[in-house]
């Protein structure tokens, strides 16, 4: 077993357990995915200014998103399928999250349910909404995580349709697995992986098959997926949501100045600037270029975060100093999980947050709260939109 110290560790162990359709749909972008590269090469882009002979001792990286205390701003991001990298997957990542202090987002399409993970958790998670044709069965998902006891409601604005992945096309994705020659070849390559698939009853959408209208087994589900998000989706739904919801509200996929204003309008909590990890539109900037002026725009007016890139502690700090009270990690935790289970979630967040700490010390801080754009070289940020 090698041993891991970075996010890069991970990704090398997840690619080798994960079978392949599942470790591409988590790991690609769409189209060219040259954004879905932008949002970590920007990062790096970005240079630390080193300070020295600060005293270091009793830092701390706590702080709040939407009033609820953070070990660290960053929670776990909603990712489609989290129980395909690994068995019970969903469960496993928001145990992980919830010892460490960092808010876990389910999916509506998570493999296990809103039931499921609030069963196994005993503890409020945050829940992520499509919207969908099907509005009652809507209404019935927001009922179904209020009932669970979520403790925000994350809405995602950028997928009413689907932005083309071409290895998703190419590898016939879908689940469970289809008994094609290619996939069972490369199911035996991955003996850990199907031993948990084999020990779990959880293979397919928890939060659909069941509750939708229409779809009581696999054939039906593709069919209703397909046609179910809605591109009708306009500002007077989300005002809908959140009325239904009454609680935190949180927009996601904002990257733009107009809809970040229209975004306050609404009344949300706060908004995720996010280009989806580079998963829809491909050509749009980096979410680590759309930040500075979307907080400086709105920053005083609602909580401004970003997903989209985030391999390691000092991304989450150089988005801190450009603005983004909170992050979100998608595909880092997606590779703990498939490499190691909950422990790779576990180890995730200790490498991020060790990162995190670190370099907020070498930059002359002990206390995130502190930290502001000055940490940054002026000449190395990426260029205003
Ligand atoms: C879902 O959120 C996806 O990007 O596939």
């Amino acid at each position: 077993m090698p041993v891991i110290t970075c996010i890069e560790d991970l990704r090398v162990l997840a690619k080798k357990r994960v079978p392949r359709m599942f470790y591409d749909y988590a790991d690609a972008g769409s189209w060219t995915e040259g954004t879905y590269r932008a949002n970590e090469s920007d990062f790096q882009a970005i240079k630390l200014r080193q300070r020295v002979a600060v005293n270091m001792e009793n830092r701390s990286t706590r702080t709040t998103m939407v009033g609820q205390p953070v070990a660290m701003p960053v929670a776990i991001a909603p990712t489609g399928l989290t129980g395909m990298q690994h068995a019970d997957g969903e469960i496993l990542a928001a145990r992980a999250a919830k010892a460490f202090g960092v808010p876990f987002t389910l999916s509506t399409m998570s493999i296990c349910s809103i039931e499921d993970v609030a069963e196994a958790t005993k503890a409020p998670f945050w829940f992520q909404l499509y919207v969908m044709r099907d509005r009652d069965f809507i209404e019935r998902l927001i009922d179904r995580a209020k009932a669970a006891n979520c403790s925000a409601l994350q809405l995602t604005l950028d997928l009413q349709i689907l932005g083309q992945r071409h290895k998703d096309i190419k590898n016939g994705l879908s689940t469970p697995p289809k008994p094609t020659l290619a996939n069972i070849l490369n199911l035996m390559t991955k003996p850990r992986w199907c031993l948990g698939m084999a020990g779990t009853k959880r293979h397919s959408f928890g939060n659909i098959v069941g509750h939708a209208k229409g779809v009581g087994d696999l054939s039906s589900l593709s069919a209703w997926t397909a046609e179910q998000f809605d591109p009708g989706l306009s500002w007077a739904d989300v005002e809908w949501i959140k009325k239904r919801w009454g609680g935190k509200l949180i927009l996601k996929g904002i990257m733009d100045v107009e809809d970040a204003r229209l975004a306050v309008n609404s009344g949300a909590d706060a908004l995720i600037v996010s280009n989806h990890g580079g998963r829809q539109l491909d050509g749009a900037p980096s979410s680590i270029q759309a930040l500075p002026s979307i907080a400086e725009a709105v920053g005083r007016d609602i909580e401004v975060w970003m997903d989209g890139g985030i391999r390691s502690g000092q991304d989450v700090l150089k988005a801190w100093a450009l603005g983004a009270r909170g992050t979100l990690i998608g595909r880092s935790f997606l590779y703990g999980l498939g490499a190691l289970g909950e422990a790779g979630v576990t180890r995730c967040l200790e490498i991020i947050h060790k990162e995190l700490d670190l370099t907020m010390a070498f930059c002359g801080h002990t206390q995130i709260q502190n930290v502001g754009r000055d940490i940054l070289l002026p000449g190395t940020l990426p260029r205003a939109l």
